[in-house]
C-alpha cells in the first residue's frame, strides 16, 4: 500500500505536495521535502481553523513549519534541487499515513544518504514526528540546522498578528496569534539529541563515521487555544500508536476489488479511502472542498460534504459522521441570519461555510481578459445547498436512528430549511403551481435559471421526508416534538404539505429526459469539444454572463444525472438511461464532482465499462494530479476529497449493488 515517485522534478513539487500529504483530521501537512520553504507551498494546515486579513478572502490557517531542516557537508548545501543529487525518492505508505523520502548525495570521496520520514499521528491528534537518518561511505562532518519555519505559505495572509520563537530544554517553541479572533497556534519541535541553539535554529555538529548511521527524532506539537502538549513521548512510541491506530481505520474502512487486472483500481480506491480517512474531523468542524491540502477554495464547507463525503463516514465511522452532521445545526444562527439578508425565512446555508458565514464573495472568479473580478451568483442562488444540508441529516438519521441529536437541533434545522423553500418559492397563478426561480443547479454555468430538476426534486423529496418524520416524532415523543414546533408558525407542517404537495416537479420528456431547467432545450445544441475550442484563453471562464458554454447545453457537472443517482426512486431504469446519453455529451466534467456521479450512473444502466472509465478517473485524481487548477486568475489546485468520496460511493453502491457480470469485480467490503 505504498505510493513511490523515483527521481526529483522540481515541476512536480506542488503536485507532489498534493499527493504526498499527510495528516489526521486535526491538520494537514503537504507532501514537500524538508529542505523546502514558503516558496515551495510547504503547509501544515489546519482543520476549522480560520482567519481573514482586512480586505482579503478568510480561509483556514497555515501554522508555522515544525520540521524545516537544512543540510551541510562542510560549506556545501545538501538539498534536493542541488548538483550534488545522485538519486532521489519519495514514498507514501497509506495503510499507516507515513511519508518517506530518501537523497543520495555525493560528497567529497563518497556519497551520503539522507532518509527522513514522517507522520500525523492518528493515535495523538496534536503531534507530527519525524525521524532523520544519515549514513555515508566516507568519514565525514555534517552541519544539520533545523528548527520551526515561521515565514508561512499563505494565500490570503499574513494570519498572524505576532510572533514570538524560544527555546528551552531540547525544543524550539513558536506562538502566533491570528489576525481575526486572537487564537493561539502554539507549535512546538522537540528534538531526540541536546541542539545547541542560535538564531532561533537547532544546531547538530555530526562527525559520521564511514558506514555509521546517525539518527535524530523531532516530536512537534501544534496546539489551537488552550490545548495542552502530549508530554514524554519518543518517536518509536509514536509510531507504535499511530500504527496501531490506522490499522483499526483500514479494518473498518478498507474495501477489496476481487479480480485479476485490478491492482490499479484497487491501490486508487484504497488511496482515495487514505484521503478521507486523514480528513474525518477530529474537533467541532466539518471538512473542507480542499481537504488538508491548503488554502484553496478558502478552507470552506461546500456541498461536498453532505453529498459525496457522509454516505462514506455513515458506514464507516459514526462518530466523524456526527460530527459532520453536527456542524449543520451548530451553524444554523448562520443560515437563519443568510436567508433574512435576503428577505426568506428559514435556513438558507452558506454555499462556502465557515463556521455558518458564507465565505463565498460576490465576485468568485476573476476575468483572466480584464483580470477584473466577475460577479457570480453561486452564494445567492444556489440555493439547493440547503436541501443537500437536509439529505445528510435525513440520512444520518436512516442510518443511526439517532432521536436525541434529532430532537437537539437536527428537526429544528430540517422545518427551517423547509421553511426557506416554502417562503423562497413564486406561486404560479396560471399553472397553479409553486416553483424555484432565479437560482443556480449543480451546473455553475447556467446562472439564474428557473426550476432546475436537481434543486426542485430535492426540495420536495427533504420536504416530504422532514414532514414524516415529524408526524413520526410527534407520536413517539409528543411533548418535545410540540416543543420544536412552538417555535414555529401555528400549523407550519399542514401549510409545508400542501405547498410542497403543489411544487412544479418536471417530469421526463418522451425520450425520457428531464429538462435541467426551463428553456434548457432551447439553448445551442453543441458538445463541449465544440465549445472548447471557443476559448480564446485557456484559463477563461466558461460561466457567468459571458462564458463561452453560457449560451449553450453544455453544462460545468453532472446536475440531472447527479438528481437520478442521489433520488433514482423519481426516475425509471430507461429514463436514467436516457438522462445519462442526452447529458453525457454536453458534460465538461469542469468538477471533480462530476465522475463519480456519471460511474454511478452507469452502474445503474448497465454500463460497466463506461463505469469503470469514470469510476478510475475518480479515484486517480489526487494520483494524477486531475482537475482544473485555476478558475479565471484564481488558484483552486489541491486534493479532492469529493471525488475520493465518489470513489467509495462507486465501489460500494454502484459496483456492489450492480449484478455482476463476470469481468465487473466482485466488491467485498469489511462494514
Ligand atoms: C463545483 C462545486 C463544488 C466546488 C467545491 C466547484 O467547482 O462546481 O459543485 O462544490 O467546486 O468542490
Amino acid at each position: 500500500m505504498t505510493l513511490c515517485s523515483n527521481g526529483f522534478d522540481a515541476e512536480q513539487t506542488v503536485a507532489n505536495g498534493n499527493k504526498f500529504l499527510i495528516g489526521n483530521g486535526k491538520f494537514g501537512y503537504r507532501g514537500t521535502l524538508d529542505e523546502m520553504g514558503r516558496e515551495h507551498c510547504v503547509g501544515l494546515n489546519i482543520a476549522g481553523l480560520y482567519d481573514g486579513v482586512r480586505g482579503k478572502w478568510r480561509e483556514t490557517v497555515n501554522a508555522f513549519n515544525p520540521l524545516y531542516l537544512k543540510l551541510f557537508a562542510g560549506d556545501v548545501p545538501l538539498n534536493a534541487w542541488s548538483d550534488r543529487v545522485v538519486a532521489h525518492s519519495q514514498t507514501l505508505d497509506i495503510s499507516c499515513g507515513v511519508f518517506s523520502r530518501k537523497t543520495l548525495f555525493r560528497i567529497d570521496g563518497g556519497t551520503l544518504q539522507l532518509r527522513s520520514e514522517r507522520f500525523c499521528s492518528m493515535a495523538n491528534t496534536s503531534v507530527l514526528a519525524s525521524r532523520l537518518e544519515l549514513v555515508a561511505d566516507v568519514d565525514v562532518t555534517v552541519d544539520i540546522v533545523a528548527g520551526i519555519d515561521v515565514d508561512v505559505w499563505e494565500l490570503n495572509g499574513p494570519h498572524f498578528a505576532s510572533v514570538t520563537l524560544r527555546d528551552e530544554g531540547d525544543a524550539l517553541f513558536a506562538e502566533g496569534i491570528t489576525q481575526e479572533k486572537g487564537v493561539s497556534v502554539k507549535v512546538s519541535c522537540a528534538f531526540s539529541r541536546q541542539p545547541v541553539f542560535e538564531d532561533g535554529f537547532a544546531r547538530f555538529r555530526v562527525c559520521l563515521k564511514a558506514g555509521q548511521t546517525y539518527t535524530l527524532d523531532r516530536i512537534a506539537n501544534i496546539l489551537i487555544g488552550d490545548e495542552q502538549p502530549i508530554c514524554n513521548s519518543t518517536y518509536d512510541a509514536e509510531y507504535r500508536q499511530n500504527a496501531e491506530s490506522w490499522r483499526r481505520l483500514w479494518d473498518k474502512s478498507d474495501v477489496i476489488l476481487a479480480g485479476s487486472g485490478v491492482d490499479e483500481a484497487q491501490f486508487a480506491l484504497r488511496y482515495s479511502i487514505y484521503q478521507l480517512l486523514t480528513l474525518a474531523p477530529k474537533r467541532d468542524c466539518s471538512i473542507a472542498a480542499r481537504g488538508l491540502s491548503g488554502q484553496t477554495y478558502k478552507g470552506a464547507v461546500f456541498w461536498d460534504t453532505e453529498m459525496f463525503l457522509l454516505p462514506f463516514y455513515l458506514k464507516t465511522d459514526p462518530i466523524s459522521a456526527k460530527r459532520l452532521v453536527e456542524y449543520r445545526i451548530r451553524t444554523l444562527d448562520g443560515a437563519l441570519d443568510k436567508a433574512k439578508s435576503y428577505g426568506y425565512k428559514g435556513a438558507f446555508f452558506a454555499w462556502e461555510s465557515q463556521d455558518g458565514y458564507d465565505a463565498c464573495s460576490d465576485f468568485n472568479v476573476t476575468d483572466v481578459f480584464t483580470h477584473r473580478p466577475v460577479r457570480t451568483y453561486f452564494k445567492d442562488k444556489q440555493i439547493h445547498i440547503s436541501a443537500d444540508v437536509a439529505l445528510g441529516i435525513l440520512r444520518y438519521y436512516d442510518q443511526t436512528q439517532d432521536a436525541p441529536l434529532m430532537l437537539n437541533g437536527g428537526l429544528t434545522t430540517l422545518l427551517q430549511i423547509a421553511e426557506f423553500y416554502y417562503s423562497y418559492s413564486y406561486y404560479d397563478h396560471v399553472g397553479g403551481r409553486f416553483e424555484l426561480l432565479d437560482v443556480i443547479g449543480p451546473d455553475e454555468y447556467h446562472e439564474r435559471v428557473n426550476n432546475n430538476a436537481y434543486t426542485n426534486y430535492m426540495v420536495y423529496h427533504c420536504v416530504k421526508r422532514t414532514l414524516e418524520l415529524f408526524g413520526s416524532f410527534g407520536e413517539s415523543y409528543p411533548s418535545a416534538t410540540k416543543e420544536i414546533l412552538s417555535r414555529f408558525e401555528p400549523n407550519i407542517c399542514a401549510a409545508l404539505a400542501d405547498w410542497v404537495g403543489k411544487l412544479y416537479l418536471p417530469k421526463c420528456n418522451e425520450q425520457g429526459v428531464m429538462e435541467q431547467f426551463d428553456g434548457y432545450f432551447d439553448l445551442e445544441d453543441v458538445t463541449v469539444s465544440e465549445v472548447r475550442k471557443r476559448l480564446v484563453h485557456p484559463r477563461e471562464y466558461w460561466g457567468g454572463t459571458t462564458g463561452v458554454a453560457t449560451p449553450t447545453r453544455v453544462i460545468k457537472q453532472a446536475d440531472v444525472v447527479m438528481l437520478a443517482v442521489t433520488l433514482p426512486q423519481y426516475f425509471t431504469a430507461e429514463q436514467i438511461a436516457a438522462n445519462y446519453e442526452f447529458y453525457l455529451p454536453y458534460t465538461e466534467h469542469g468538477s471533480s464532482l462530476s465522475a463519480s456521479a456519471y460511474a454511478l450512473a452507469a452502474c445503474r444502466v448497465g454500463r460497466p465499462d463506461d463505469a469503470w472509465k469514470w469510476f478510475l478517473q475518480t479515484a486517480r485524481i489526487d494520483l494524477d494530479g486531475g482537475g482544473k487548477q485555476w478558475a479565471g486568475d484564481v488558484y483552486i489546485g489541491g486534493t479532492h476529497p469529493a471525488a475520493n468520496g465518489g470513489a467509495w460511493m462507486v465501489a460500494t453502491q454502484g459496483f456492489g449493488k450492480m449484478c455482476k457480470p463476470d469481468f465487473l469485480r466482485e466488491v467485498k467490503t469489511f462494514f
